[in-house]
């Protein structure tokens, strides 16, 4: 089966790969610019970038010793440009760490800025013929489909199990043309979605296919972004009085109280919050602000600022959701555990 697997992806290969000009060299220069540039870049995107940059730095030398501003000039517009930044010292570290030759193995090429395990598997087996497997999202996907893997490829852990299941695969007299052809079913056949299984050359013992899974594989479970908040409590005190609101739906903590809130995307310093207030109520007076108070839920990381203030007038709240309760009712109200420590280690 393992042979089976190999042959038949390696025949369909060369009847039916793209001509793609990385494909036609040895030379790992271009074969490290290529893949550099083809990380989360689509071919047919990143393809005028690779010709332009070989054409501006034939060699590594010339990659090197061109200005930092024209490298990114050149790279504009391919996003992720720490890419760039990475692209242009690895090169110029080729020139004075390895006398201008890239190492010829995976472990060593693994070292180089920029070069993970993809990279390096791609030019160590592209351009030196090292027997070992490429894993990327193609690679990813045609074994679990192929093999019916259920582990979750988000998980870091995921990784060795298929470069193991790839590296027992991986022929080592063809190496590389493996690996572009793996590479290039993903691309070609064994798409996302919908897969072209008709014309698919292991077609016949791919376990996806055989109990229709292929929508379902590879596993790939979505980590929720956590989302970071910041929170600036205007904490209105009239006498022995708090202001509190309820907060609304669609947010955390529905129908809990909290105070008068400023919302912002990034943290501002404690004097940017003593500005605003003052900008904006020049005559309360500002008695404290707090040190920011990590609180952390699921899916959010907050951070709170309680700005204790004092006014001398009850009628002087402008938000009329806002509401002055006594210590007794401030007990009583059902608060997010954030304002109820705040309210305890305050003694109120
Ligand atoms: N995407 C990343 N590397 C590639 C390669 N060598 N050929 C085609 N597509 C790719």
């Amino acid at each position: 089966m393992m042979q089976n697997f190999s042959n038949r992806l390696i025949n369909w290969y060369k009847n039916n790969q793209r001509e793609l000009p990385w494909r036609n060299t040895l030379d790992p220069y271009k074969i490290w610019l290529s893949e550099i540039i083809l990380q989360q870049t689509r071919v047919n995107q990143g393809l005028p970038y690779f010709i332009n940059f070989v054409t501006h730095y034939p060699k590594v030398h010339d990659l090197a010793n061109a200005p930092e501003d024209e490298v990114m000039r050149l790279w504009q517009g391919l996003g992720y440009y720490s890419r760039a930044r990475n692209l242009h010292e690895c090169a110029k570290s080729i020139v004075k760490d390895y006398n201008g030759e890239f190492p010829h193995t995976y472990e060593e090429l693994l070292r180089l800025k920029g070069v993970g395990k993809y990279t390096a598997a791609a030019i160590a087996s592209f351009a030196f013929g090292q027997a070992v497997p490429v894993v990327d999202g193609n690679v990813f996907r045609v074994l679990a489909r192929y093999f019916a893997i259920q582990d979750d490829i988000a998980q870091p852990k995921s990784f060795s199990k298929f470069f193991n299941i790839a590296n027992q695969l991986i022929p080592d007299k063809q190496a590389n043309t493996f690996n572009q052809a793996i590479m290039e079913l993903g691309a070609m056949i064994c798409r996302p979605k919908k897969p072209d299984c008709e014309n698919c050359p292991l077609n016949h013992d791919c376990e996806a296919r055989i109990h229709h899974k292929q929508t379902e594989l590879p596993v790939k479970i979505k980590r929720i972004k956590v989302k970071h908040r910041y929170l600036h409590y205007l904490i209105w005190q009239n006498e022995e009085k708090l202001a509190m609101k309820k907060r609304g739906s669609k947010d955390i903590w529905q129908g809990l109280f909290d105070f008068d809130l400023i919302e912002t995307k990034e943290a501002l310093t404690k004097e940017e919050i003593f500005n605003a207030i003052y900008e904006k109520f020049p005559n309360v007076k500002v008695v404290e602000i707090s040190e920011p108070v990590k609180h952390i839920l699921s899916h959010q990381r907050l951070e709170a600022v309680f700005v204790e203030l004092k006014t001398s007038n009850e009628n002087f709240l402008n938000d009329n959701s806002l509401q002055y309760y006594t210590k007794q009712e401030v007990e009583e109200l059902p608060k997010p555990r954030l304002i109820e420590n705040y309210l305890t280690s305050k003694n109120f």
